[in-house]
């Protein structure tokens, strides 16, 4: 495995709508791996892969829910490869949350996602998935999707700043 290297905005290939997967073979899983790593390695909770210059429908996700309950035992991460990805059903109900991007160094936003997705995609092995997710793993799924069509959390942010030294987000 190996570390890829994360392009930043105006970089052009993070404006373009990435071309769908079409061949799961060796090399496909070798950029997946290369991608989980990079992931863990920003840190980050996401990554698609225009982010490392890769203009392909692919993205690796891994992130833990929080409990609300201060105090609970730390839930499990969940690792997801979501390859061709479409968002199938979104809620009505919309949250705002506060996103950052590994893409975009130095910059917060609060942006509105729908609360709870359904999303149909290909595994790594090219078997199609239906995933329903809420919470803000809806909110990663959704940055990650977007970053596949050119679109980063900028566009949609209500608002953006700079954060303060304190200020920590996951990033992706
Ligand atoms: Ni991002």
């Amino acid at each position: 495995m190996a570390l890829r290297e994360i392009i930043f905005l105006p970089e052009p290939i993070l404006r373009r709508k990435a071309k769908p997967v079409t061949k799961f073979d060796k090399d496909l899983q070798t950029l997946i791996d290369d991608m989980i790593e990079t992931m863990r390695e920003a840190p980050g909770v996401g990554l698609a892969a225009p982010q490392i210059n890769i203009p392909q429908q692919l993205a690796v996700i891994e992130y833990a829910e929080q409990d609300d309950d201060e105090g609970a035992p730390p839930k499990p991460k969940k690792l997801y490869v979501i390859i061709n990805p479409e968002i199938v059903k979104a809620s009505e109900e919309k949250v705002l949350g506060v996103e950052g991007c590994l893409s975009i160094p130095g910059l917060l936003g609060e942006v509105e996602r729908h609360a709870h997705i359904q999303v149909k995609a290909l595994n790594r092995h090219g078997q199609p998935v239906k995933l329903k997710v809420e919470g803000w793993m809806a909110r990663i799924f959704q940055h990650e999707i977007d970053h596949l069509n050119g679109v980063m959390f900028t566009d949609k942010a209500t608002r953006v700043w700079k954060p303060q030294e304190d200020e920590e987000v996951e990033l992706d």
